[in-house]
C-alpha cells in the first residue's frame, strides 16, 4: 500500500503545477495565489475557478485543423479516387474506438474506461430532501460486475478479492439512502475504483463525502463528480516524470489510480440558471492523517481537466461561478470511531 508522506501536499501540488505546466507560468501563479486568504469578494471579482486569461501556446490547440501549407490540387478527402491509399476502408471491420460505456441509473451517471477497468467520471445529484428519505439500506445490497460492460473489459469481483484494496465507491452508498433500487445502483463494479482502506476509502475519503452531504444544509442542490487520476510523479534517481500503477487480479484486470478527484458544484438555486458555487479537489490514494485540513486538496478546475482529460463546466459563465470554498468552509469533520466501524462493516 501507498504510505502517507510529511510532504504530500507539496509534491501533490507540484503534480498539479506539472499537469497545468503548459499553461505557463501566469497559472501556476494563479494556482498558488488561490492558497493565499481571499481578498474581500466583491460579487464580480473574478474567481480562481474562472477561466484563466492566460494565452494558450499554439502548440496546445487542436480545435481547428492546421493551416495547409502546400494545398494539394488532388485534397486529401478520404475515399477520393484520385488518393492512392484509403485509410477509412478499415471502418469496413469496425472502429476502433474508444468507447466510453454510458451507465444511466437512477442514482448516477457513469461512463466507463475500458483500458483501466474503472470509471472516467461517475455524476451524482444530492438534496437535502434526498438525504432525508431513509428507505435504503448498504445490509440489502450486493457488489456487482456491471453486466452492460462487455465481459473482456469488466472489472471482476475476484480482482479486488484478496487485493488489498477496497471497492471504493465513486457515487457513496450513503448518497442513496432514498431507495433500495437506487442505493443498489452505487454497487456495480463500474461505481468502484480500488482505494486504499484503512486511513483512507474508510477515513479522509469518507469525511470528504460526510463534507459533499453536509453541502446540503446550506445548498438547496449539490452535484458531485467524483473519478480516478493517474498522476506522473518524478523519479528520484533521473528527475523524470513517470505514472505508475499497480494492477490487480490475475491477470492483472484493473488499474489502481494514483489520486481521486472530486467536482462540486454546489447550486444556489434549485432551479436551472442561479449561481453555482465550484470545487475542485485532487486527494491521492492513500493514508491522510484527519487532522490534515481539507483545503490543501483544493486544486483549480483545470487542474483536474488537464489531469483527467475532461471539461467539467463548458457551458457554466464565469458571471454563474463562484468558488465553494471562499463562500464555506472547507474541512472535514472526524466522526466517531464506532460510526465509522458500523458504516463500513460490509467491506
Ligand atoms: C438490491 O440488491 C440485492 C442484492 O443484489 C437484491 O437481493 C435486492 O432485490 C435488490 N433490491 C432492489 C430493490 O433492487
Amino acid at each position: 500500500m501507498i504510505g502517507y508522506h510529511a510532504n504530500m501536499s507539496k509534491a501533490t501540488i507540484a503534480v498539479i503545477a506539472a499537469v497545468s505546466a503548459g499553461a505557463g507560468a501566469a497559472a501556476t501563479a494563479a494556482m498558488f495565489s488561490m492558497r493565499k486568504p481571499e481578498p474581500t469578494p466583491t460579487s464580480t471579482a473574478r474567481t480562481p475557478s474562472a477561466p484563466l486569461p492566460v494565452p494558450v501556446p499554439p502548440s496546445q490547440v487542436f480545435a481547428s485543423p492546421p493551416p495547409t501549407t502546400t494545398p494539394s490540387p488532388k485534397g486529401r478527402v478520404p475515399g477520393t479516387p484520385s488518393a492512392p491509399v484509403d485509410p477509412a476502408g478499415l471502418f469496413e471491420y469496425g472502429f476502433p474506438g474508444p468507447t466510453a460505456d454510458l451507465a444511466t441509473r437512477q442514482a448516477l451517471i457513469s461512463s466507463y474506461d475500458r483500458r483501466t477497468r474503472n470509471p472516467h467520471w461517475v455524476a451524482e445529484h444530492i438534496t437535502p430532501s434526498s438525504l432525508s428519505i431513509r428507505d435504503g439500506d448498504r445490509k440489502h445490497s450486493a457488489f456487482l460486475e456491471d453486466p452492460a460492460i462487455p465481459d473482456k473489459f469488466q472489472a471482476k469481483l475476484k480482482d479486488y478479492a484478496r487485493s488489498g484494496y477496497d471497492r471504493g465507491h465513486q457515487v457513496p452508498a450513503a448518497d442513496c439512502k432514498w431507495s433500495q433500487a437506487a442505493m443498489n445502483d452505487t454497487f456495480y463494479l463500474s461505481n468502484m475504483c480500488p482505494q486504499v482502506g484503512e486511513g483512507f476509502n474508510r477515513d479522509y475519503w469518507a469525511h470528504f463525502e460526510d463534507f459533499c452531504r453536509r453541502l446540503t444544509q446550506r445548498y438547496p442542490s449539490v452535484r458531485v463528480v467524483t473519478g480516478p487520476l493517474y498522476l506522473p510523479k518524478r523519479d528520484v534517481e533521473d528527475g523524470k516524470w513517470y505514472v505508475k500503477y499497480e494492477v490487480i487480479g490475475n491477470p492483472p484486470n484493473v488499474a489502481v489510480p494514483t489520486h481521486f478527484y472530486k467536482v462540486i458544484y454546489a447550486e444556489e438555486q434549485a432551479a436551472p440558471g442561479g449561481k453555482v458555487a465550484l470545487g475542485a479537489f485532487v486527494l491521492p490514494n492513500a493514508v491522510i492523517p484527519n487532522a490534515k485540513p481539507l483545503s490543501d486538496f483544493e486544486v483549480p478546475l483545470e487542474a483536474v481537466e488537464r489531469a483527467s482529460g475532461l471539461e467539467f463546466a463548458t457551458k457554466l459563465p464565469a458571471a454563474r461561478r463562484k468558488r465553494l470554498c471562499a463562500e464555506t468552509s472547507c474541512s472535514v469533520m472526524v466522526k466517531e470511531y464506532a460510526d465509522r466501524q458500523k458504516a463500513f462493516a460490509k467491506k
